[in-house]
């Protein structure tokens, strides 16, 4: 990280640290770009929601800008027809199997989803996709959290905290549709050494994972 060079994101000239992903540059500036799965100190990012793509000039293809370095001069747009495409389809994807309850979610207001819905002017719905719903168990056999798969979007937030503030116990599971996020023996939370700590229910943009009433 060295002294900070210019960019240029939807005409507005902004400086950025070289080095420093595209989407923290963007979003320190007042610049929305939607996203899911980046963490401000991944070292390796994720990339797994394919929400952020940008265009870059220069580029052939829309980029996702949680992985894509900064660098002087660099002209990015957060909005092309390309970039609706691939964000409104990733978006459908993702809601075509997350439970909407959301007048009953405790994430009501607060949901990153409901963000990237309203600055997007996306459904919640999905429109093209039939809805999958996994009706999956609800976890509530933790004293201070319950979790429902159901509205798991594996975006990696709660595993992250949980190595970081908690005992380490959250981690994905699976692949494809049966992807998901679990305790590493597969054991109800309360059994999973698990200590409460709530950083996963904290850490969670979308509810899956919440504090109990
Ligand atoms: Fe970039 Fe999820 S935030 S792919």
């Amino acid at each position: 990280m060295g002294d900070k060079v210019k960019i240029t994101i939807d005409g507005k000239e902004i400086a950025a640290v070289p080095g420093e992903k595209i989407l923290w540059a963007a979003l320190d500036n007042g610049i929305y770009i939607p996203h899911l799965c980046a963490g401000r100190d991944d070292h390796s990012p994720l990339a797994s929601c394919r929400l952020c793509f940008v265009e870059i000039e220069g580029y052939a293809h829309p980029v996702p800008s949680c992985t894509q370095e900064v660098s002087g001069g660099m002209v990015i747009t957060t909005r092309s027809e390309r970039v609706d495409r691939i964000i409104g389809t990733g978006f459908e994807l993702i809601m075509s199997n997350h439970r909407t309850d959301c007048r009953a979610c405790p994430r009501n207001h607060s949901c990153e989803l409901q963000k990237i819905a309203r600055e997007r002017k996306l459904k919640l719905k999905p429109a093209r996709l039939p809805r999958l719903d996994r009706d999956l168990p609800v976890d509530g056999s933790a004293a201070k959290i319950k979790y429902d798969p159901n509205k798991c979007v594996l975006c990696g937030h709660c595993i992250r905290a949980c190595r970081e503030k908690g005992a380490g116990v959250l981690g994905f599971a699976r692949r494809g549709f049966e992807r998901a996020v679990t305790t590493f023996n597969g054991s109800p939370l309360g059994e999973s050494g698990c200590n409460n700590c709530t950083a996963c229910a904290l850490a969670c943009p979308v509810g899956a994972l919440a504090l109990k009433e």
